[in-house]
């Protein structure tokens, strides 16, 4: 095979960002479309007009016609008539598309991915700063459509995989779990509280302590526990996993993609060693990367390292950090934090997942310092 001329490399690179550009506004089209409640609209109204679904929705009739029509060029919408003039046309959600767009509670609800996306985009001057500076941009300032964006990808598998597939595959977490004395949990990192609140679910004889350091995520976790009636069962507090205070002890310690998102990771891991009941486990599930640094790399590296530098990396920078790691947190590493915070025991878990790999952690109460910087 010969090598590609310049002018091949050249031509494929600049067609690859004008793509880029095409996906990425498309993206935001959908943001659109999720924070306005269009899909919502369309789906509630089935083939609608123009003119109708800006009533429906409650969005200006000029911007609905363009909308539907970028929507549609896009293949988001069906138009069943697109030769008509525009005000007769009729737009619907095509089948399937309702459970991507609509159906928070589907496997295949990716629209709210987009909200991550428009969080990123509202603090890239703070970006840009922070890049010159090397200081941090906190994780509150993403804001809520970054909250949201990051909840609404993993709450479907929490809802969907987390009590049927994952904590059966570790059989001894998930008979202490239905067994008496109620079991206690504890889930750092614990963000607006699906994983809590599904592990409460499957668990009736639980009770689920969940920590995070952003306090608005703790205040949703806290009325997302109450609305689903476990809020006699489900508590969480803010705080930093690495400085709990919280008395007593677990059986079970989860995290949930938030080890590489904490400033001292090793600190985390060794205050929730500190706290495991005996024969109690730490179950952390982090970014299914590779074990070490290739490049070009594969499309789940692509997406960690797109989040690390747009979002982990910074937020963890904000918090004074012992280690900053970025999203892409890889074995060996996990590895190393684990045994310096005092496991002596790291299985890496037979859980199927395209996103997170899952490691259970064991061992004696830890006696061991941090790593130096
Ligand atoms: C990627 S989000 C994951 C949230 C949740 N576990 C989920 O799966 O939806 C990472 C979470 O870690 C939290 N976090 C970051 N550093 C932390 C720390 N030092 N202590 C406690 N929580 C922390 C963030 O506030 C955020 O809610």
């Amino acid at each position: 095979m010969t090598a590609p001329t310049n002018l091949d490399t050249r031509q494929a690179l600049a067609e690859r960002l004008g793509d880029g550009l095409t996906w990425s506004m498309e993206t935001l089209g959908v943001y659109l479309g999720v924070e306005l409640g269009l899909y919502r609209a369309l789906d509630e109204l089935g083939a609608v007009t123009e003119a109708e679904f800006a009533g429906h929705a409650g969005i200006a009739p000029r911007y609905a016609r363009e909308w539907l029509e970028q929507q549609a060029v896009a293949g988001y919408l069906a138009c069943d008539d697109p030769q008509r003039p525009a005000a007769e046309r009729r737009y619907r959600l095509p089948a399937g598309h309702a459970e991507v767009l609509v159906d928070a509670d589907s496997p295949y609800h990716a629209a709210p991915l987009t909200l991550a996306l428009a969080g990123i985009a509202g603090v890239l001057p703070r970006l840009l700063e922070a890049y010159r500076s090397g200081e941090g941009v906190p994780y509150a300032e993403y804001g809520r459509a970054l909250r949201d964006g990051i909840a609404a990808a993993n709450r479907p598998m929490f809802l969907h995989e987390l009590a049927s597939t994952w904590l059966p595959a570790v059989p001894d977490i998930d008979r202490r779990l239905r067994s008496a004395p109620p079991p206690r949990v504890l889930d750092l990192g614990c963000g607006l509280g699906a994983s809590a609140i599904a592990l409460a679910r499957a668990y009736p004889r639980a009770t689920v302590l969940g920590v995070d350091q952003d306090e608005p995520s703790v205040a949703r976790a806290e009325a997302a526990a109450a609305e689903a009636g476990l809020a006699d069962r489900v508590a969480f507090v803010v705080g930093d996993a690495a400085e709990l205070v919280q008395d007593g002890s677990f059986d079970l310690v989860t995290i949930f993609e938030a080890l590489h998102d904490m400033g001292d990771p090793v600190g985390a891991l060794r205050a929730a060693k500190d706290r495991l009941a005996g024969g109690g486990s730490v179950l952390v599930a982090d970014e299914r990367v590779a074990d070490t640094f290739a490049a070009p790399g594969d499309a789940t590296e692509r997406l960690m390292y797109g989040w690390s530098i747009l979002h982990c990396l910074p937020a963890t920078l904000a918090e004074d950090p012992v280690e900053a790691t970025g999203t892409v947190l890889r074995a060996p590493t996990l590895a190393r934090w684990a045994a310096a915070a005092g496991f002596t025991d790291v299985e890496v878990l037979n859980i199927d997942n395209p996103f997170w790999r899952f490691y259970r952690l064991r061992g004696q109460v830890s006696t061991s310092r941090p790593p130096p910087r």
